[in-house]
């Protein structure tokens, strides 16, 4: 393959040739923003999309493209784009006011239905993001525990706080990256994903670890699974050791099931990290869990406990807006089947795309649980039959990265101009608004895709 066919192929001038407005703006971006971006998951070779509108399932671009939109707002719209009860309720909102600087009765509903659907939901405070509130859990885990080591395994992301922003997708060894200091990374122990062993280890052989950290799906929503048996596992060695665990369902929440994945298993953790779907779409996050936990957030407690109270403070906790967005999404997937229909269209999706994969006999997989979907490119080229795949059965070396930059950046060019947009090429999120016809559109798009991979030798 010549380099010239590598970095111009008719899949990315195909892309390039829909796309003109997105491509100035993006140049306009690169002058203003860092890598022209806002957050770095947008990032998409050789630019991405601007997006103009959504509704449902579907979203527009600046040049007029539709697409079937798999990244959901980064996961936070398990109903889909513009669901009009939560658009209602945040508009009705507005009208009465954004921010009060006072308490507010919104806010006491969003917690009491929090604590009705998670089961480990005793006390809620409000954040405005996921980040902050794995930032509060760990605070909240180390000064009641009154140890300062908490263990997070390699791979898992909690956001992009000083003591979470290294052994996520590099410093695996659990050195800080620029700008976080030595002393906040060596509070941290990193484990191996799924190594009980070793966690059962520490906490036997140590007594400075007041906390474990996890993405209870596993690595990204479980791009490398985690299952529930290990989770088992996990509650038992932190409650035989008097350790707190912390479920970070910042994804998970409300989307697997309405109490989120610890309910859908019943391993009840500690406390639990919430945002996303919680608030419908808008900003928002949370910490739940215990009640003598978040006491240290309690200026009545504290004082009776005689135990100095963690501060807490954030302009936009419990904003009134996202409250309103998360209370109506919250009631929906309460009162009807929304993770159900959510799970069963994703379902559809892996199924369809691995009979693909079959037929044009490519040795990937589509898997994941729930209402994800992660492609599986094989790099070491292990021998599979895509529908018989089962990502918890297989060694998590397997799911390393794949290294093959331009293939993958094909792979998602090649998606987008066949109408589907999904978060990456690790895979995407469905949501309850998916239909069937998503579906066929996705399955055909995906086949399209693969062949003009071959056509343009990216894969065998
Ligand atoms: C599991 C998990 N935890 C925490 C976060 C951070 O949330 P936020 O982006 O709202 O700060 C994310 C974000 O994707 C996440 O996936």
């Amino acid at each position: 393959m010549n380099v010239a066919t590598v970095t111009e192929s008719s899949i990315v001038e195909a892309y390039r040739a829909r796309t003109k407005r997105s491509a100035a703006r993006y140049e306009e971006a690169k002058t203003l923003l860092p890598s022209g971006i806002v957050h770095d998951s947008r990032r998409t070779w050789p630019y991405g999309i601007y997006v103009d509108r959504a509704l449902g399932s579907r979203k527009w671009d600046i040049d007029g493209n539709e697409y079937v939109d798999y990244y959901g707002g980064h996961g936070s719209l398990l109903l889909g784009h513009q669901h009009p009860q939560v658009v209602a309720a945040a508009q009705a909102q507005l009208q009465k006011g954004m921010h009060f600087a006072a308490s507010h009765e919104l806010e006491v509903e969003w917690a009491r239905l929090i604590c009705e659907m998670v089961p480990s939901a005793e006390r809620v405070r409000f954040t405005s993001s996921g980040t902050e509130a794995t930032h509060l859990a760990m605070r909240l885990a180390r000064a009641a525990s009154g140890k300062g080591k908490i263990i997070r395994f390699q791979g898992n992301f909690h956001g992009w706080h000083d003591h979470v922003a290294f052994g996520n997708k590099d410093h695996l060894d659990g050195t800080p990256t620029p700008g976080i200091l030595p002393e906040l990374a060596a509070g941290i122990v990193l484990v191996r994903i799924n190594d009980m062993a070793e966690v059962a280890r520490l906490l036997s052989t140590r007594n400075d670890i007041g906390a474990v950290m996890i993405e209870p799906l596993g690595t990204s929503s479980g791009c490398v699974p985690t299952s529930p048996a290990v989770l088992r596992e996990l509650r038992e060695i932190t409650r035989r050791h008097g350790v707190y665990l912390i479920f970070d369902e910042v994804v998970s929440g409300f989307r697997v099931s309405p109490g989120g994945l610890q309910a859908a298993i019943n391993v009840i953790p500690d406390l639990t990290t919430l945002a996303k779907v919680l608030a419908g779409g808008m900003p928002g996050g949370a910490v739940a869990g215990r009640k003598e936990i978040l006491g240290w957030l309690d200026f009545e407690m504290s004082a009776a406990a005689k135990h100095e109270r963690i501060s807490h403070q954030g302009t936009h906790n419990g904003h009134a807006v996202c409250a309103a967005a998360g209370i109506a999404t919250l009631k929906l997937i309460r009162d009807t089947d929304i993770c159900a229909r959510a799970t069963a269209m994703a379902v559809a999706l892996r199924v369809g795309m691995n009979e693909v994969l079959e037929d044009e006999g490519i040795p990937w997989a589509m898997y994941g649980d729930y209402s994800f979907f992660h492609f599986f490119t094989n790099p070491d080229n292990h021998p599979l039959k895509p529908t018989q795949f089962d990502a918890h059965a297989v060694p998590v070396a397997w799911f390393k990265a794949d290294k093959r930059e331009h293939m993958l950046q094909r792979l998602v060019l090649g998606l987008m101009i066949n109408g589907v947009d999904p978060k990456s090429w690790r895979g995407g999120l469905v949501s309850a608004a998916h239909t069937a016809d998503d579906i066929k559109l996705t399955v055909d798009a995906w086949r399209k895709t693969l062949r003009a991979l071959r056509d343009e030798s990216v894969v065998d």
